[in-house]
Formats: C-alpha cells, structure tokens, sequence
C-alpha cells in the first residue's frame, strides 16, 4: 500500500505578518488557488486516482499540531476528504518526531506501506511531471532505500540541504553521496560552484519500517518516545492524539539532521539513500522572495497583490490586503500590509523575518 504522510505541523515565522502562530502558512493561499496543504494534498490524491500501479493507496495521514485540528479538518472537507485520519502533535518536536509517529501509526494498522513524506509548503509547477517522478520513487522505496528528490540549485540558498550526488545508478537516480542540512554562506556557494549538488526537496519516499529501522539505529531515543506517545495515544473521531506526557519527553529533530546527514556514502551495490532528480518547477515558499517563483511579476520584476501602486520600482514584492500600498523609486524590497502589521524588508535579508516573531513572542 501507499499513503502520503503531510507534514503541517511548522510555524511559518518567515512569512510573518501573513503566517501567525495561530494560522501558519501552510493553511494559506498564495497561488490564489487552493491553500498550500490542500494543494499538498491533491497532488498526491490525484496521483492516486491515476495510476498507483500495484498498490493499494490509503487515505492521506496528517501530522500536525493540536493547535490546527480544526483549520486541518476544514481544508480536507473542502477537498472531500473528512475520513483521512489527523495525527495530532501536542507541541512541537520537529519533523522526525512527527514522522516517526505516522510510521508507527501506519505500522500499527498492520502493514509496512510506503510512505509519501510530504512538507506542505512547497509549490510544484509541472504536476504530471512530479507524479509521474513519484511513481519510479516509489518503485525504488518498495525495495528498502530510502528515495529523495534533489531539486538543481540556482543560488547559495541557505535555507536548504545540499545533497552530494554519488555513483550513477541509471534511470536517472543517484546514490546519496553526501548529506549537508543548511550550511553556511560560503559551503553553499561552493556546493553551488562545484555542480555536483542538489537542494534537498524534503519529500522522502520510504516504507514504514525502513523509518523505523533508521531512526531505531541513529535516535533511538526518539523512537522510544514516540512508541510511548502512540502506546498511550487516543482516537477522537478522525483525530489521533498522541499521549502528551509521552511526547513532551521526546526530543526535537529534523528528519535531515537525525537520519538523512546518516546516509550518504553507501556503495552503489547496497544504498541506503537515493537521490532522484526533480525538474518540475519546484519551489519551497519558505520566505517572501520566492513569490516571484509562483505569482506572475511585471516588466520590472515586481510582484504586485491587492491594491498596490508603483512608480520607478524594481525587483519588489509589494502585497496589500486590507489598505492601499504605493510605492515610489525603491528596488528590492519587500513590502506586506495587513490590518494590524506591516513588513518592510530588504530582499537579501527576507530570512531574517523570523527575528520579528522572535521579539513578539519575547515580548507578548
Ligand atoms: N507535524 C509536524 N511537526 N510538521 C512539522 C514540524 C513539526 O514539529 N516542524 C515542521 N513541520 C513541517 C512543516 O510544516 C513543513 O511542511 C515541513 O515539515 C518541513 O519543515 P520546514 O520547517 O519547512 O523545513 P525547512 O524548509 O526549513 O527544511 C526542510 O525542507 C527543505 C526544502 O523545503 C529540509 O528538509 C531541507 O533539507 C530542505 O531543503
Ligand atoms: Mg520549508
């Protein structure tokens, strides 16, 4: 069997004022169309309908904060889809937890399905390139390796990981060389320079029990938690809560750091990790910047939403949603009006949103 994991459980700081604590940017629309999750979601649903070959494909698990159960249960009705189950986080412990959680749970219902590990803040524009990608690393996770898909960088982005590309195995797949979770400045322009890299899109194709496998060898304490958290966890309708005393005592992680940087360097005869080119108009929205990849921009470079004046503007990202915004003579900068906050930001320094959240929440 098959069944997509979505990972909805992050705050989206860096997309303040838009993304709140309370409302994050995974539960907003910036295409205009459906809200990233619920695009999240239909991309692997259709896929499902398509062609899921020889295997049965299970509802959608999501993992996501207590905090979000209502947003999530609304944005999966809206999509038909009130029977996919909610796996519920009572705090934050990162993207290992959450998915070593749905592993459990996925194993639990008797079974070792693989598992379409889907962040739900990425923005893909060629869709039946992506499922038809989906369909070979599935493939590939039905034999035990873990399978990723490595997106061809055109900047020193630090926001990501780097992943080495090693020996060739045909098919367009790659073994994981190397495994680099967010480097600095300078490594990035390296990786960049080199060629030889890959930006880790954070989907990750595996069966349930090869997760369990690696996180039992490299965190077991993470595992250990988890098991307990599940043990005690209780069923409310669609929702699944994990027991929250269990859970407190787990330590927080990324899939990357725990797992992933573990991986490389297997030999092309027994990988554990593979890396699977992806071209298919990929884009993380992690910062405001990268509205210029998914919304259109005029002659010079602008992204313009809501009522929005400019004059002698270039290369900015103007957004209005309650009152009107002009703009006059500046290049590069990044401006977002709501009814209680406003941002103004260089481009470059778009990443350092995440500072504001920091002080509010210091001074709340
Ligand atoms: N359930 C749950 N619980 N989900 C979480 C949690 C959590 O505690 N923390 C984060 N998530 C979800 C986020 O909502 C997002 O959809 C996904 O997990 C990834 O988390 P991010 O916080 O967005 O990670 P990132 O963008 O900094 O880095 C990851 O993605 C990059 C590509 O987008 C890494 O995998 C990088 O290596 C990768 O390049
Ligand atoms: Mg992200």
């Amino acid at each position: 069997a098959i069944q997509a994991v979505v990972l909805s459980g992050g705050s989206g700081t860096r997309l303040w004022p838009f993304s709140r604590e309370s409302y994050p940017k995974q539960f907003l629309s910036f295409t205009g169309s459906g809200t990233l999750f619920q695009d999240t979601v239909t991309r692997v649903v259709d896929w499902g309908a398509v062609d899921s070959g020889p295997f049965q494909v299970l509802p959608p698990l999501v993992v996501c904060n207590e905090m979000h159960r209502f947003l999530v249960a609304e944005q999966l009705r809206q999509l038909g889809l009130e029977k996919s189950p909610i796996l519920l986080e009572p705090m934050g412990r990162n993207t290992a937890p959450a998915l070593t959680l749905a592993a459990l749970q996925a194993v639990e219902q008797g079974g070792n399905p693989v598992l379409l590990v889907l962040p739900s803040d990425h923005y893909v524009a060629d869709l039946a390139g992506f499922q038809q990608r989906l369909a070979e690393a599935i493939k590939l996770a039905a034999t035990g390796v873990i399978a990723t898909f490595g997106i061809v960088p055109d900047k020193p982005e630090t926001g990501f990981g780097y992943i080495h590309r090693g020996a060739d195995l045909g098919g367009n797949a790659f073994v994981l060389g190397g495994f680099r979770e967010k480097p600095d400045a300078a490594t990035a322009s390296e990786y960049l320079f080199s060629g030889e890299y890959f930006w880790n899109s954070g989907i990750f194709i595996l069966r349930a029990q090869t997760w369990l496998e690696e996180i039992a060898a490299h965190r077991p304490d993470i595992l250990e938690a988890c098991a307990q958290a599940m043990a005690l966890s209780k069923r409310d309708g669609d929702f699944i809560r994990a027991d929250k005393a269990a859970f407190s005592r787990c330590p927080s992680d990324s899939i990357d750091y725990a797992v992933m940087e573990r991986l490389a360097g297997f030999s092309p005869e027994t990988p554990r990790a593979v890396v699977l080119p992806l071209d298919v108009g990929w884009s993380d929205l992690g910062s405001w910047p990268a509205l210029t990849s998914v919304r259109p921009t005029d002659h010079d470079g602008n992204v313009m939403i809501g009522d929005v004046f400019i004059k002698d503007t270039h290369n900015s990202v103007l957004y209005s949603q309650s009152r009107f915004v002009a703009a006059v003579g500046i290049t590069d900068v990044v401006v977002i009006e709501t009814s209680d906050a406003v941002l103004v930001a260089h481009k470059d320094r778009a990443q350092d949103v995440k500072a504001i959240t920091d002080h509010l929440k210091k001074t709340e």
